[in-house]
């Protein structure tokens, strides 16, 4: 039921781990079945994309479309990087199953999470970029408050 790409980015993820100093991490929760993922980026003074790692909780298809989503952000410019959709993610791995297209929406949440904090580290508006609703840290903070 899996394509071959979604079983290699499986069994063979790319850029797993953390980035120390990250110029912005991004962090979201997937409402449906709890899984979590965190994604790095290194973006230099260019706004280039020179590295990302992801770390997740979270399903194969969650590894999968993660591993894949850090490989077409890698080397693109913040506004190319918005542009990567969980739809894109999907077409790059031959697609996935109907009933996990949701957790290939972790990935592009989780990119769009990282690029806002980097966005609020530096004072800067990334157009067409909105707040990410589905940051964790947020959902304590309204949970403690309530
Ligand atoms: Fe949770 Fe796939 S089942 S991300």
């Amino acid at each position: 039921m899996y394509t071959e790409k979604v079983m290699d980015h499986f069994e063979h993820p790319r850029n797993v781990g953390e980035i120390e100093n990250a110029s912005g991490i991004g962090t979201v929760g997937n409402a449906k079945c709890g899984d979590i993922m965190r994604i790095y980026l290194d973006i230099d003074e260019n706004q280039i994309i020179q590295d990302v790692k992801f770390k997740t909780f979270g399903c194969g298809a969650a590894v999968a479309t993660s591993s894949m989503a850090t490989e077409l952000v890698k080397g693109k410019n913040i506004r190319e990087a918005l542009s990567v959709t969980n739809k894109a993610v999907m077409e790059a791995l031959d697609g996935l199953p109907p009933v996990k297209v949701h957790c290939s929406l972790l990935a592009e949440e989780a990119i769009h999470a990282a690029l806002w904090d980097y966005a609020q580290k530096n004072g800067i508006t990334i157009e067409g970029l909105e707040k990410p609703k589905s940051d964790i840290h947020e959902e304590e903070e309204e949970i403690e408050r309530y």
